[in-house]
């Protein structure tokens, strides 16, 4: 019989939350860390799996006593920066992390879609993009990780608007705009648990794939790569 994973979760706040919540509903076992319970090397071993949902800057704090346990991880904090060498230091450390600044599974189709409007300008001869973004009050990184993504995906220069409103999950909202027509994306989280979900994807993935190589991986690459697989055999089946 195959082994059950065991998943340390850091962080139970309002997305931690949502992963515990599948966790229970799953059956899967896990062991909560937070403020009361902090992750230490030793109370972190004997699990298969991390998944962090703890602030960008406590995360940070941990960071080396985790890649100590060599547990792979599942990193939804936001925030960080991760060094130039941590690659390297994951692959001699010989362990897997996963991270996203989204970890909602539907933000990949709207990558490919922002990769078709990149293109927009070999067509139109003048046009400008712009993004807004909205979250909660609590969000503390502004514009957020998300929106940092999607410029970078769009490769070109547009102005990001952000605002904070009540408990907003996360809105986001591309638009090009030339003198005669606008086209937006539109991406909006309508419950924390998507994250959640992709971080379950995710973790399910680090604990039963094992040509994913050692170092740090983006959840991104992660499921386009699943998404074509699926494409190309979907093509076959005709
Ligand atoms: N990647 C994604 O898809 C995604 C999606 C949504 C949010 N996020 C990110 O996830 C992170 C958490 O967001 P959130 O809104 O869920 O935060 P939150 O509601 O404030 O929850 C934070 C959790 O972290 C714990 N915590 C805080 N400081 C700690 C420390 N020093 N040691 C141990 N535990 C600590 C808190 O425990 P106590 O209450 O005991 O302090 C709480 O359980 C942020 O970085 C956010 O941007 C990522």
């Amino acid at each position: 019989m195959n082994k059950a994973m065991k998943i340390a979760l850091l962080g139970k706040g309002k997305t931690g939350g949502k992963v515990l919540e599948l966790l229970l509903e799953s059956r899967i076992q896990h062991t909560v860390f937070d403020s009361g319970n902090p992750p230490t090397k030793e109370n972190l071993i004997n699990h298969d799996i991390i998944i962090s949902f703890l602030p960008g800057e406590a995360f940070k704090n941990y960071i080396s006593l985790i890649v100590e346990t060599k547990i792979p991880v599942i990193c939804g904090s936001t925030g960080i920066k991760f060094s130039e060498n941590f690659n390297a230091e994951l692959i001699a450390n010989n362990v897997t992390w996963i991270y996203a600044t989204n970890f909602s599974l539907g933000m990949n189709l709207v990558y490919e879609m922002i990769k078709v409007m990149s293109n927009a300008s070999k067509i139109f001869p003048s046009l400008t993009y712009s993004l807004h973004e909205i979250h909660h009050t609590k969000k503390l990184d502004s514009p957020s990780g998300t929106a940092l993504s999607w410029m970078s995906w769009l490769n070109h220069d547009v102005t990001i608007t952000s605002e904070r409103i009540g408990d907003v999950p996360g809105i986001h909202e591309l638009s090009l705009l030339t003198s005669s027509e606008k086209i937006s994306i539109r991406h909006e989280a309508l419950d924390r648990k998507i994250f959640a979900e992709g971080a379950l994807y995710a973790a399910k993935k680090l604990f039963t794939d094992k040509t994913l190589l050692p170092g740090l991986h983006l959840f991104q690459n992660i499921v386009l790569d699943d998404l074509h697989k699926k494409e190309k055999k979907n093509d076959g089946d005709k």
